[in-house]
């Protein structure tokens, strides 16, 4: 019996629902456990991965390939697609998606364009994966970081977090917080007055009877918060640097804010970190982010594995 993620993409975080998080969450522990105890696996055996990223990237990019190799499967990538891909012709992705379709089973894409994933699979007739679209949705980094959470607090449900750094141009936070809606939260956004989370996803979430405290003082988010997941200021997206170089450093987590926390509080990041979290916290054994990049290859191992009905 195939599963009710067989055949599907992963678009938009709105598209995932609670039964499929917790088939990928299952999947993604058995295969922890698998490789953990020195198996190996040959899910995807004789499958290729299309990896369309153009947009810089070393997370996704790494893990999804480290995923497909871990189940045996095979990749083909366009690195620096918007450089040396056939788009610099004047491709468009629906035709990309058409064309992939004949020769992958399954494609992840990475681009600077909202929408640009839709439009892929809007062509192609395998399962696609939205691998980050501009500043709209990460949602595979919401898996990782659910999954992330469920390891490092035992739970998913009524915990209080606090989302902070730039949430405004941030998809990951997008992501997670719709997906961390599921489990009745108690939101903290923490992020100075112009980078503030969209009102869009802020009111959804209100609506649907989630507490959400907006503010610009992180120590008192963090000393009633289980999860403190802290971003990047998104330079990238910056239309005035000017802007950037006044903002950045509003806020850092150290040892400092760290005494001020809540006990045992978890410290989260989607990396790459510029400098937002000091290095000398990579010591504080809440401390989860290396261990939630490492969980990526994990969920992506199952997200390809349900999608293709290889699980
Ligand atoms: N977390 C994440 O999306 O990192 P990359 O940009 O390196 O893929």
């Amino acid at each position: 019996m195939t599963s009710v993620l067989f055949g599907k993409d992963i678009l938009h975080v709105k598209d995932i629902k609670l039964e499929h998080i917790s088939l990928i969450l299952e999947t993604a522990s058995r295969f922890e456990q698998v490789l953990a105890s020195g198996g190996r696996l040959k899910n995807m055996d004789g499958k290729v991965l299309a990896i369309l990223f153009y947009e810089p990237s070393t997370h996704t990019r790494l893990t999804f390939e480290t995923a497909m190799i871990r189940l045996g499967g095979n990749v083909v990538s366009t690195l620096q697609g918007i450089l040396t891909s056939s788009a610099v012709k004047g491709e468009t992705l629906y035709d990309t998606g058409k064309m992939i379709s004949g020769y992958a089973d399954i494609a992840v894409i990475r681009h600077m364009q909202p929408g640009s994933a839709r439009e892929l699979a809007d062509g192609a007739t395998i399962p696609v994966i939205n691998g980050g679209d501009g500043s709209r949705q990460h949602p595979t980094q919401a898996l990782v970081d659910i999954y992330t959470i469920q390891k490092e607090r035992g739970r998913l449900n009524n915990l209080a977090v606090t989302l902070a750094g730039d949430l405004k141009n941030g998809r990951t936070v997008h992501s997670l917080s719709w997906l961390l809606g599921k489990y009745g939260p108690r939101f903290y956004f923490v992020s100075p007055e112009e980078l503030r989370m969209p009102a869009e996803i802020t009111q959804s979430l209100r609506d649907d009877g989630i507490e959400v405290v907006e503010t610009d003082n992180i120590a008192e988010a963090a000393s009633k918060s289980d999860v403190l997941y802290m971003t990047r200021l998104q330079k990238e997206r910056f239309e005035d640097l000017s802007l950037y170089e006044r903002l950045k450093g509003s806020h850092i987590i150290n040892y400092e804010l760290i005494e001020k926390s809540k006990s045992g509080i978890t410290i989260m990041h989607p990396l790459p970190r510029t400098d937002e979290i000091d290095r000398e916290i990579d010591n504080y054994e809440g401390a989860a982010y290396f261990r939630q990049a490492a969980n990526g290859g994990l969920v992506r191992m199952a997200i390809i594995a349900l999608l293709t009905g290889c699980e």
